[in-house]
C-alpha cells in the first residue's frame, strides 16, 4: 500500500491537519490537491501550535517532501509568510522538500477584492460567508480560461499581458457593478515580480514528481482540504467552496491516475460543525451546542469565526462513504463528547413525511429536513489520555459502533485530543 487519500467527511475542520501530521510518519511525500488558504489545518506538536493554510500538513516532519498540486489556488504572499513562520519556529523549508506545481492558479489581489465586494453586495441572509481569500473568483477565472498560472510568473511578458487584460475586466466589475475600489496593474506587476523571484526555485512539474516517487516505491499521502459537504458538485450548493473536495479530486488536482490510488480514509468529527452560512440539519442552538463549541474550542482556524455546532449527522457520513469511496474512518474529537448525556446521532432525515437516507439534491429541501435521531447514553470520563479501545468507557465504544454501523466501514483511528500522542491506532491505513 503506497498511495493514500485523506479527506474531510463533513463541512471541513474535521481535524485533517492532526491526522495528516500523524500519518506523515508512514509517508514519504505529502500532497495538497485542491482548495487554497481558505483551509486552516491545525497541528499541535510538543505543545506548539502551527496552522497550515497552504503548505501540506506533513511539513513539520523535517525529512518528508511536500507538494502543492495544480488543483490548488495559490496565494504567493501566504506561502511566503508560512515559510517565514516555519523558519521562525526552527523549521526552515527549502525547495529540496517543498515544490509547487507550475499549473496551479494564482490568487491575485483582484480575486480577493471581488470575493469581499461580492459578499458585501449581497443582502443580509444571502451571503455565503466565504473566507474572503479570493478562492471562488480565482477558480472562476481558471474555468473561464482567464486565469494566471504559477508558471506564468516565470514569463514576465506573458504575465504582464494576462494581468493587464484581467485588471481591465475586473476593474470594470469592481467599480461599475460592485461599488468597490479598483486595483492597479503596475502595483500588482511589481509585487508579483518580487514573488516570482522568491518562488522560482519551488516551481516544478508536480505530476512528474509524484510519478517518480511512486515508481521508486515511496508512500504518498494526499491531503484533502475542506470537506465533502463543501464540494462544489456534491455539497450543499451554493453554500459550498469552489473546488471539488472529494477524494476523486486528488487525481485531477495532483496529476495522478485513479488506478494508482490505493486507499481513501475519511476524517469524521464525533459531532458536526460548520463555519459560514448554509443548511445544517443537526445544528444545536442550545446549551449542548455551547458545550461542543466551548469544549471543542470551535473557532475557525482561518477566519477566527465561531463555528456552528450540532449532533453527528449519519446522512452526511453515509454520503461521504459513497462519494469518496472511503475504506476507513478516522474519528476525531471523541473527547469533546464527555459530559453530554444523552447523545444523539442523526440516522435519517424526514421531509414532508418521507424518510431520506441521503442528502436531498434540492437546497430548499435540505433547508427543511427534520433529522431523525438515535439516542445513546453518554459518559462522564475524560478520554484525553486513553490509549486503547479497552480504556474507553462502554458508552463511548457503543457510540463508535453506531458510527461504524451507519458508515458500513471500519474505524481505523480514534483521536481523543489535539496532540499526536492522543490517538488510538486500530489499524494503520498504510498497511
Ligand atoms: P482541519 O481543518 O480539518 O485540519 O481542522 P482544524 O485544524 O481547522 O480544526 C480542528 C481543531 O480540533 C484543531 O484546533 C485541532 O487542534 C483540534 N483537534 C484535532 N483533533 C482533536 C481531538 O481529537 N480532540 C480535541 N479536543 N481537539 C482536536
Ligand atoms: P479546512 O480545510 C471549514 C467554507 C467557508 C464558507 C464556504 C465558502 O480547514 O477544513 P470559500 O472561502 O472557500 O469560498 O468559502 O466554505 N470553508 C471552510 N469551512 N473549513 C474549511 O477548510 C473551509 N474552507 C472553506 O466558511 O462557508
Ligand atoms: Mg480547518
Amino acid at each position: 500500500m503506497s498511495t493514500l487519500v485523506v479527506v474531510g467527511t463533513q463541512w471541513g475542520d474535521e481535524g485533517k491537519g492532526k491526522i495528516v501530521d500523524l500519518l506523515t510518519e508512514y509517508a514519504d511525500v505529502i500532497v495538497r490537491f485542491q482548495g487554497g488558504n481558505n483551509a486552516g489545518h491545525t497541528l499541535l506538536v510538543d505543545g506548539k501550535k502551527f496552522i497550515c493554510h497552504l503548505i501540506p500538513s506533513g511539513i513539520l516532519h523535517g525529512n518528508k517532501v511536500c507538494l502543492i498540486g495544480n488543483g490548488v489556488v495559490f496565494d504567493p504572499s501566504v506561502f511566503i509568510e508560512e515559510i517565514k513562520e516555519l523558519s521562525s519556529k526552527g523549521m526552515p523549508v527549502s525547495p529540496d522538500r517543498l515544490r509547487l506545481s507550475s499549473n496551479a492558479h494564482l490568487i491575485m489581489p483582484y480575486h480577493k477584492a471581488l470575493d469581499h465586494a461580492r459578499e458585501n453586495a449581497k443582502a443580509e441572509g444571502k451571503r455565503l460567508g466565504t473566507t474572503g481569500r479570493g478562492i471562488g473568483p480565482c477558480y472562476e477565472d481558471k474555468i473561464v480560461r482567464n486565469g494566471i498560472k504559477v508558471g506564468d510568473l516565470l514569463d514576465p511578458v506573458l504575465f504582464r499581458e494576462k494581468l493587464a487584460d484581467n485588471v481591465k475586466e475586473k476593474n470594470f466589475i469592481l467599480t461599475k457593478m460592485l461599488n468597490a475600489e479598483p486595483v492597479d496593474t503596475e502595483d500588482i506587476y511589481r509585487e508579483f515580480q518580487e514573488h516570482a523571484r522568491r518562488l522560482a526555485p519551488f516551481i516544478d512539474n508536480v505530476s512528474i514528481l509524484i510519478d517518480d516517487a511512486r515508481r521508486k516505491g515511496k508512500a504518498l499521502l494526499f491531503e484533502g482540504a475542506q470537506g465533502t459537504q463543501l464540494d462544489i458538485d456534491h455539497g450543499t450548493y451554493p453554500y459550498v467552496t469552489s473546488s471539488n473536495t472529494v477524494a476523486g479530486a486528488a487525481c485531477c488536482g495532483a496529476g495522478i491516475g485513479p488506478s494508482k490510488i490505493d486507499k481513501v480514509v475519511g476524517i469524521c468529527k464525533a459531532y458536526t460543525t460548520r463555519v459560514g452560512a448554509g443548511p445544517f440539519p443537526t445544528e444545536l442552538e442550545d446549551v449542548v451546542g455551547d458545550h461542543l463549541q466551548e469544549k471543542g474550542a470551535e473557532f475557525g482556524a482561518t477566519t477566527g469565526r465561531r463555528r456552528r455546532c450540532g449532533w453527528l449527522d449519519g446522512v452526511v457520513l453515509r454520503d461521504a462513504v459513497r462519494i469518496n469511496g472511503l475504506d476507513g474512518l478516522a474519528i476525531t474529537k471523541l473527547d469533546v463528547l464527555s459530559g453530554i448525556n444523552p447523545l444523539n446521532i442523526c440516522t435519517e432525515y424526514e421531509v414532508s413525511g418521507t424518510r431520506h437516507l441521503h442528502m436531498p439534491g434540492n437546497i430548499r429541501e435540505v433547508e427543511s429536513v427534520c433529522p431523525i435521531y438515535k439516542t445513546l447514553p453518554g459518559w462522564q470520563e475524560d478520554l484525553s489520555q486513553m490509549k486503547s479501545m479497552e480504556d474507553l468507557p462502554k458508552e463511548a465504544r457503543d457510540y463508535l459502533k453506531a458510527m461504524e454501523d451507519i458508515a458500513g466501514i471500519p474505524i481505523m483511528l480514534i483521536s481523543v485530543g489535539p496532540g499526536r500522542e492522543q490517538t488510538i491506532f486500530l489499524k494503520n491505513p498504510f498497511d
